[in-house]
């Protein structure tokens, strides 16, 4: 009798582990921007990676242009494990985990070395153990670009933003940062920001080069400014529900493969911002305008007066900290 609850035990746990292992494992991996982008790019060499890897046992279908859910929607299935990975802006993480606008600080960095020096180093580890305790697991850091700000009208000086209603995601730094130059902030998801400017519900954006490009901004907005005030880059996570589910070597293999799409995005990202430059030019549609070291001064000056605001809940050593890597 004991050695019969002893073999059905046996089969218990055999049978558990075939489920684990049983494959395809499925990863959905949604997110809202065009597949030609640094994180669209991204995402398809991490499933190529992953599935010639895994032999075809772990299939990663991509869900791209808000297919599958918004930014903001595809918290709830990520948490529930309905989605199994997303890689959603910093501000999308608002109020979820507050401390990660940090990012969105304009003027924060001095350029992408000062940026990865910050999010690969203790900072950035602070970051994944935040969203850690939300039951969230942080994969990698990709990067999209520095934004640009965008208006029917040319943005050169601060006042020329005052009394524009611009579109941000959802973060209350980009809401101080603009009402910081007199501008109407207003939060609106991404798949509805073309819509927004060519109704005229909004004036105004601020989005990295392969966004404006990609989703055709160009073609409802006059002007464009490279101002390179704040950065647009994205926290990819799974959830524990998932992970816990995966064995040593699976995960080992995920995170391999999320390490070499990574540097892949990250560096196309440098590209893309180079090219889809000339195509905005070429595109006849948008006028460009480059910012003299005073008038860059200026917006600087005018918008980073509310980083105090943010002490508390993104935290002033936070701040700090940030801000030496840079010097
Ligand atoms: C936005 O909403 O503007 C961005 O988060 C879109 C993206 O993911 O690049």
């Amino acid at each position: 009798m004991r050695k019969f609850g002893f073999f059905a035990g046996l089969l218990v746990v055999l049978l558990t582990a075939t489920q684990v292992f049983a494959g395809p494992i499925v990863i959905k991996f949604s997110h809202v921007v065009a597949v030609d982008t640094p994180k669209g790019q991204a995402a398809e060499y991490f499933k190529k990676l992953v599935e010639e890897r895994s032999n075809g046992s772990i299939k990663v279908e991509v869900y791209p242009n808000s297919s599958l859910f918004d930014d903001k929607d595809v918290m709830t299935p990520l948490m529930t494990n309905a989605v199994q990975m997303a890689a959603p802006s910093f501000s999308k993480f608002t109020s979820f985990a507050p401390s990660l606008q940090l990012v969105d600080l304009p003027f924060l960095f001095n350029d992408a070395n000062h940026l990865h020096a910050v999010l690969g180093g203790s900072v950035g580890q602070k970051i994944l153990d935040t969203v850690g305790k939300k039951g969230l697991v942080g994969l990698a850091f990709w990067d999209s670009g520095f934004k640009q700000l965008s208006a029917n009208k040319p943005l050169i000086w601060p006042q020329d933003a005052e009394g524009l209603k611009f579109r941000i995601m959802s973060s209350k730094v980009l809401e101080a940062q603009f009402k910081a130059v007199g501008a109407n902030p207003q939060v609106l998801p991404f798949s509805e920001v073309y819509s927004a400017l060519q109704q005229g519900v909004v004036d105004a954006a601020e989005n990295p080069l392969s966004n404006f490009y990609t989703k055709k901004f160009y073609e409802v907005q006059s002007d464009l400014t490279l101002s390179n005030h704040g950065y647009l880059g994205y926290l990819v996570v799974t959830n524990k529900i998932f992970w816990s589910k995966l064995n040593d070597e699976q995960k080992a293999l995920i995170n391999q493969a999320m390490k070499e799409a990574t540097e892949y995005g990250n560096k196309l990202a440098v590209k893309m911002d180079e090219d889809y430059l000339v195509k905005i030019k070429e595109s006849g549609k948008t006028t460009v305008h480059e910012l003299t070291p005073e008038q860059r001064q200026a917006w600087k000056s005018k918008m980073m007066v509310i980083y105090p605001e943010f002490y508390d809940v993104i935290g002033k050593d936070l701040i700090e900290e940030a801000i030496a890597l840079g010097k």
